[in-house]
């Protein structure tokens, strides 16, 4: 198993702890640390293109910029783990007045300074999530998250109740994110094939030992932080957390494909003619990524 499905590419080894689990504030410090860490790596790599973003260009992608990029002109929009905030900056340029979340400290403070170098106005708070409600109030129009953002997530209850709440009667939460189903591949086979993991939750985390592993944004960065957490959240959960939490549903649509941006540095994910990556010998067979847009009725 690789060291991180997400952030590295080397070999390393992976485990759930049985017995001695790590308390849960020690995990939440451990993935922090690689966070602030991977925040440096990634607001100097091409992949993050700072220089571009400040010449003009958006970070968003398919499918949210066609989903939900032509609505969010004048409404009050947050967004939820928002990295160094170049989508929420991204955000701002199409109209939107829009705040950032975000638990690593350094993202945040990266945040504010590209919001004062492009003139955009916008609020990036310190927090994690789950402890977000202690220092933002407020109701927004839209609630946003995208793009290797569930699987730092303990709990899906309160992450979606945690939604509900922020959002204003009438108000919709929209996600776009890798499918869950690609999490239960191996990232070490050129062919997809299913790994080791369950598809389905385990409250205990992967613990991914980070042995010199490289980043999505950064294949070449060598991460000192040790170690990270990481939890699985089949399709099912997210739908019903949501739905639980009072939110009604509006379309679950699920890609065969990932853009070039959400391509995952994994041997089994090939580029195709047009940019866009996918699974070799399986061409648009699999579901590789879904967005979904749920609304607060009142
Ligand atoms: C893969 S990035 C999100 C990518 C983002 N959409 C982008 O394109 O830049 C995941 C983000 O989740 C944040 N994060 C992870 N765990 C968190 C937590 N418990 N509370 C708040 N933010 C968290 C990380 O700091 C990181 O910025």
């Amino acid at each position: 198993m690789s060291g991180d499905r997400l952030a590295g590419d080397a070999p390393a080894g992976g485990d759930r702890f049985a017995g001695d689990a790590p308390a849960d504030d020690d995990r939440l410090a451990a993935n922090k640390a690689l966070w602030d860490e991977l925040t440096a790596i990634h607001e100097r790599s091409a992949f993050y293109d700072v220089e571009g973003f400040l010449d003009g260009a958006s970070s968003l992608t398919r499918p949210e910029l066609d989903e939900l990029g032509p609505e969010v002109a004048g409404k009050r929009l947050l967004y939820l783990q928002c990295h160094f905030g170049l989508d929420t900056l991204s955000f701002a340029r199409l109209g939107a007045t829009v705040t950032g979340a975000d638990f690593s400290g350094r993202a945040i403070t990266v945040a504010r300074r590209l919001a004062a170098e492009s003139g955009l106005p916008a609020t990036f708070v310190e927090s994690d999530l789950y402890e977000l409600p202690a220092v933002l109030d407020g109701r927004f129009d839209i609630v946003f998250t995208s793009w290797g953002v569930l699987c730092w997530l303990s709990d899906l209850t309160r992450w979606a109740r945690l939604i509900a709440d922020y959002l204003a009667p009438g108000g919709i939460f929209y996600i776009a994110e890798f499918h869950p189903f690609l999490f239960a591949l191996t990232d070490e086979s050129e062919e997809p094939r299913l790994g080791a993991d369950s598809y389905f939750h385990n409250a205990e985390p992967h613990a991914w030992h980070n042995e010199g592993s490289g980043s999505y944004a950064a294949p070449d960065a060598r991460v000192a932080a040790p170690v990270q957490y990481e939890w699985d959240h089949p399709l099912g959960d997210i739908v019903s957390a949501l739905t639980a939490a009072g939110l009604t549903i509006e379309y679950l649509h699920e890609f065969p494909r990932l853009e070039a941006r959400q391509r995952l540095d994994w041997p089994c994910i090939v580029p195709g003619e047009d940019g866009s990556f996918g699974l070799p010998n399986l061409p648009d067979a699999l579901p590789l990524s879904f967005s979904l847009r749920a609304r607060r009725r009142n």
